[in-house]
């Protein structure tokens, strides 16, 4: 369904109805402390991933896209769990590190959790989770075990006993 949210596209952004109602929460909560953020991608196809992954692969190379970008068929924006966020305050911010130092950014981190989400790529595990962090990309998981996950500081591979960063096999090493 379509959060009642503010977002930067056209086109509406989708989540399954349990994230959507907590992000709806989330937005709710920060904005009462005088913070705004908006959503700029929920549920993405896998052709939409696709193009994504494509236009970045083309301008910057597979090895560095790979740092940032799940390939189709790989990404949480495909489960209608994940949602990226950003600081209409700090435009420089956006999908980028200094996110994090953000008010809205520390808001995140410290309150996401009780809404259900947990920041899904945290700084220093890139070797677990196989993705460079991203401050901005909330993957909802539910508040028991996102409330774990912040208490135990772990990532979800770790919480959820998974492999570190799999990598891609290899019929899918060529797009
Ligand atoms: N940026 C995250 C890893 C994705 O593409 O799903
Ligand atoms: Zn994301």
């Amino acid at each position: 369904m379509e959060p009642d949210v503010r977002i930067t596209t056209e086109t509406p952004q989708l989540l399954r109805e349990e994230p959507a109602e907590a992000l709806e929460g989330l937005f709710a909560a920060i904005q009462a402390e005088g913070m705004e953020l908006a959503m700029t991608s929920a549920y993405r196809s896998y052709d939409q991933q696709w193009a994504i992954y494509e236009d970045r692969a083309a301008e910057y190379g597979t090895e560095s896209t790979d740092e940032s970008m799940a390939r189709p068929g790989h990404s949480e924006h495909q489960t209608g769990l994940a949602a990226d966020v950003i600081s209409i305050d700090n435009p420089d911010c956006i999908h980028g590190d200094c996110f994090a130092e953000t008010p809205e950014g520390q808001w995140v981190a410290e309150n996401a959790h009780e809404s259900g989400f947990v920041i899904r790529y945290p700084e220093g595990a890139e070797s677990i989770t196989g993705y460079q962090y991203e401050p901005w990309h909330l993957r909802y998981v539910g508040e028991q075990t996102a409330q774990e996950v912040v208490e135990e500081d772990l990532t979800l591979e770790e919480y959820w006993e998974q492999p570190s960063a799999a990598e891609y096999s290899e019929d899918q090493t060529e797009l």
